[in-house]
Parts: C-alpha cells; structure tokens; sequence
C-alpha cells in the first residue's frame, strides 16, 4: 500500500528568544533557531490520478514512476494475502499471478495509445503462454490486485475490477454475450473470487464480496454477501466473515 509522505509541524510559541538565569550570573540568552518554514503538502495520500501526495505521475518518467508505485503496492498486497510466501523476493521470483499483472499493467497503457493494440494484444498472447492467465489488455484492473496460483484465470475485454481483489486459480471474469457491447462483469472492491469461479456477464459483483469456488455466477451480487453453488444463491454472513484476510489459510 502506498505510504503519504509524514510531514511533521512542529509549532513554536517562540518569537521571543529564550532566557535562561543561574545564580548571580547575568541572564544569557538562548538563541533559538528559526524552524524552517515546512512547505504544506495535503494530507490526503492520492490525487486524481492515483499519485501518492508529493509525487508527480506527469512527465517522461511518470509512467515508470506510476508502474514502479503499482508494483510496489501489487508485492505489499499479495505477501499479506499468501500464507505460503515467505518473502516479497520469493513473491516477485514466482508468482505467477503477480507476474500476469505486472504485464497487463504494462500492456493496458500500450493498448491505450495510438496504433498499441496489435502489439498489445501479441504480447499479452506472450504473457498468457508465460503465466497460464489471460487478460485482455483492455481489461480494468484496480490496485493492489491478486490473482493466487494463477494458471487458468480468464479475464474479458470489457471486465471491471475495483481495489484489493483476490482471485485464485481457474477464475473466469466473462462475457454470455457475442456482441460488441459491455459484456464482461464490473467487480467491487475486496472482493474474492474462489478457484474456478464463473463469474458471467455484464453483472455488478458489490463491495466486500466472497464468491464460492466452482460457482456459476450470472446475476448481480450485492455488496457484503456470499455467493455459491450453481447458478450461485446469494447469502449474508452472520458476522464479519466478510473480511477476506480473516484467515487465508484455511484456503490452502
Ligand atoms: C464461499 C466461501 C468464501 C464461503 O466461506 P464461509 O462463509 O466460511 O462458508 P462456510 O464454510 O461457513 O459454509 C457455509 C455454507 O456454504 C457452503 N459452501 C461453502 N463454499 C461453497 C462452495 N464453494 N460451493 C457451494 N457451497 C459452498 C457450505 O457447504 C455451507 O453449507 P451448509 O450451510 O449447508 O453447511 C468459501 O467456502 C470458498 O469457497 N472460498 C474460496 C476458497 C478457494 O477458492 N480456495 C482456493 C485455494 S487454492
């Protein structure tokens, strides 16, 4: 997750230079050095386009910038979602998943420029050989994105899918349509998706949403429920079984 920069105000009464008396002694004056005045930078820790605050995604070098921040954040998300790793380096060495990502994250600014679709969609091909996940280039995905043991993931050109989503294995995000229209779900944030999970259509999946493995999802789901079975009956948990981080072992 990206850290806002701590800038730290430290306020003075002190205009007046300090006075310190021993014994007899005539008072010597303390001079206290003026406090740097310390540039006022928002507290809030993005701007419009995702910058951490004090950081600049403009220029020749904002896209690496932004693309070496995503990486950043995709590593701190996944180590806490992966009972099995045992450290960012082994994460970065093997993921398959994270690896996917990364490619896309770079394939999804080709395709947005002129004339980057054919060799965005060769190299997602490429990408696709290496990992065993698809993504179309099209493809939205937000931060901090996980897909766990990877092979098998389909995600469609007109998918959506918010902040710290988890999917694992054999997940497909697709379209019930052959039309040329948005096909694909729209998917909230932290939500998780369990192994070979169908999740079909242009459907809204809400906010904090489990959805079963091997389950066959084609209507909406709403925010906070469960989904399983096939097609998936939608449920909501008594207590805060809602939090996907609860206990990821119990998964593996
Ligand atoms: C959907 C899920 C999140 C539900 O977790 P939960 O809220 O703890 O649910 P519970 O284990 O309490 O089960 C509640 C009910 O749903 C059923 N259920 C759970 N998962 C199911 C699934 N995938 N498909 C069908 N029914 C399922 C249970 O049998 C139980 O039924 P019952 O009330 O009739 O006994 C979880 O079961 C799941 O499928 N997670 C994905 C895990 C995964 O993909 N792991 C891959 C690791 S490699």
């Amino acid at each position: 997750m990206s850290t806002a920069p701590q800038v730290h105000h430290e306020t003075r009464a002190a205009e007046k230079p300090l006075t310190l008396v021993r014994g007899d002694a005539a008072p010597e004056v303390l001079q206290v050095p003026q406090v740097p005045q310390v540039p006022q930078v928002p507290a809030a820790s993005t701007v419009s386009d995702g910058a951490p605050a004090g950081r600049s995604y403009a220029g020749p070098l904002g896209l690496v910038r932004k693309l070496a921040d995503r990486v950043r954040e995709d590593v701190d998300g996944a180590i806490e979602r992966d009972p099995a790793a045992n450290s960012r380096v082994e994460l970065v060495l093997t993921s398959p998943g994270l690896h996917a990502i990364w490619a896309h994250r770079g394939l999804h600014e080709l395709w947005k420029r002129p004339g980057g679709r054919l060799p965005a969609r060769v190299l997602a091909t490429v990408a696709r050989s290496v990992t065993g996940v698809e993504i179309h280039p099209a493809a939205r995905l937000g931060r901090r994105f996980f897909i766990d043991h990877g092979m098998g993931v389909v995600i469609g050109e007109t998918a959506e899918v918010g902040d710290d989503v988890m999917l694992y294995h054999g997940v497909t995000l697709g379209g019930r349509s052959m039309e040329h229209v948005k096909r694909h779900p729209t998917v909230g944030n932290r939500v998780t998706i369990g192994a070979g999970a169908r999740v079909l259509g242009p459907i809204h999946v809400g906010d904090d949403v489990q959805i079963g493995a091997n389950s066959v999802v084609v209507k909406d789901v709403p925010a906070g429920a469960v989904a399983t079975g096939i097609p998936a009956v939608i449920r909501f948990p008594k207590s805060d079984a809602t939090n996907q981080w609860l206990d990821p072992a119990m998964y593996i």
